[in-house]
């Protein structure tokens, strides 16, 4: 895909801050720290455009960029973050999770898993509830250029069996190993072809 324009939209801290205008949405899902700001920023091919995001104070609300004037980017906060304080933990759940599932313009959750690590318990728990909400997901684990091929193919397949997912895509925001099966999957969801 060709990438005309990506701007922030905004931040919302709970519904009243989504778009109403109804044009798909690329959710971005994933513990804290797993590279999900790099993900979007690689993707688009822009360095600080989800950085504005991650500013204290908006780093727990769910941040929109609008690509191309077509659809959005959706940067949902990271989970499984200790130093956050409970009290915003607490709101993690409920706002992520109303989100997920009464968003009807949310065409694909992309669910991000860190290459070099077993998926945590969180990771299965937010995949085993996107699979029985029937929502459509793609998996992708970043940071894979630090690892060796050989490592990556043994620790993919392991994450495949430990979430029960066919297909992990293995993504580098450094090298851009990876980007262009991202895009087909996202391009494959705006299309309505939920096939992933
Ligand atoms: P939160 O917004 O805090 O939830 O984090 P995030 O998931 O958005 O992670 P972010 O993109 O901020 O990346 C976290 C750290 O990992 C940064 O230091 C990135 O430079 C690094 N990082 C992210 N992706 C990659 C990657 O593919 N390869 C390498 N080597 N480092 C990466
Ligand atoms: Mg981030």
């Amino acid at each position: 895909m060709k990438i005309t324009s990506a701007r922030f939209l905004r931040s919302a801290v709970d519904p009243s801050g989504f778009p109403e205008d109804d044009l798909p949405e690329i959710a971005f899902l994933g513990r804290s720290n797993v590279g999900k700001s790099s993900l979007i920023n690689s993707l688009l091919g822009t360095k600080g455009l989800a950085r504005t995001s991650s500013t204290p104070g908006r780093t727990q609300a769910i941040n929109y960029f609008l690509i191309n004037d077509r659809f959005y980017f959706v940067d949902l906060p990271g989970y499984g973050y200790a130093k956050v304080p409970e009290a915003i933990r607490k709101q993690w759940g409920p706002l992520v999770e109303n989100y997920l599932a009464n968003r009807r313009s949310l065409v694909l959750c992309i669910s991000i898993v860190d290459s070099r690590h077993k998926p945590t318990a969180q990771d299965k728990q937010l995949v085993t509830w996107l699979k029985d909400n029937d929502l459509a997901y793609a998996l992708v684990a970043t940071k894979a250029d630090k690892l060796s091929n050989n490592q990556l193919k043994t620790t993919l397949s392991e994450s495949r069996s430990v979430l029960g997912v066919d297909e992990i895509i293995p993504y580098s925001s450094l090298t851009r190993a990876g980007v262009e099966r991202v895009w087909r999957t996202i391009d494959a969801s705006l299309t309505g072809n939920k096939q992933v």
